[in-house]
């Protein structure tokens, strides 16, 4: 668990540094009591500031990870990628080496700290034609059962999505489908123990994962780009 407690560390110091000393949150599972406005809870959740960078020992650890190597040798015939974050298109940069995160509170009072349904395969607002050029690694570091983790609809990576279906708004770094859009799939939330994570296919269905608990929920959500693929 040094890892978790790493990349716990790493969000804290980092939300911390992009509130200047507004903020001395010391246990984020607590984010929610802290007196944090709307405002600037968005000004840490904007994509420019919400990430942080993965050091040589954990890239070795997650690119010697065997399942993960398993999934993409089955998925696009090679295992070579990169994890970056951001876009050339939205930020005029990428960060190699580098995750996103999210801090979403609890609903009951806070009900628009999560993304709508979307797909990942047009991250950062990049079109693209490869459904083999991305994976998505959600990683929960405070909030793990079914009232936190991720909601998601199991098949849908197969269907091909109308753009007609998505919404124009920029509100988001990846582009949400439109409220009354008719999804015609279930959707479920795993229960994930600590140190579990869900990877999942670029064309699949996800979002609109309301924290339903009681403490703030915190994850990272890194893309892994097909290095044989370059949609970036
Ligand atoms: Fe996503």
């Amino acid at each position: 668990m040094k890892i978790l407690k790493f990349l716990l560390n790493s969000t804290n110091q980092r939300l911390n540094k992009i509130l200047g000393k507004k903020l001395n949150i010391d246990n984020l599972k607590n984010y929610h009591k802290h007196d944090v406005s709307d405002l600037d809870h968005n000004i840490m959740m904007n994509p420019h500031s919400r990430y942080i960078r993965f050091d040589k020992n954990i890239i070795n650890k997650i690119k010697k990870n065997k399942e993960l190597t398993k999934i993409l040798n089955g998925f696009w015939d090679n295992n070579k990628f990169e994890i970056i974050w951001g876009s050339s298109t939205l930020y005029n940069k990428t960060l190699k080496n580098a995750t996103g995160f999210r801090v979403a509170r609890p609903k009951k009072k806070h009900t628009k700290d999560v993304a709508g349904v979307h797909i990942d395969l047009h991250f950062g607002g990049e079109i693209r034609k490869s459904k083999k050029a991305m994976l998505t690694v959600w990683t929960p570091l405070i909030g793990f059962s079914d009232k936190y983790s991720l909601r998601l609809a199991p098949k849908s990576h197969n269907t091909n999505w109308p753009s007609s279906s998505i919404s124009k708004q920029k509100k988001y770094i990846t582009p949400v489908f439109k409220k009354n859009y008719k999804f015609p799939f279930k959707f479920i939330r795993p229960n994930l123990k600590k140190g579990e994570v869900i990877i999942f296919h670029p064309n699949l269905l996800h979002g609109g994962s309301s924290n339903i608990g009681n403490v703030s929920r915190v994850s990272l959500d890194f893309r892994i780009f097909n290095s044989e693929i370059s949609e970036l």
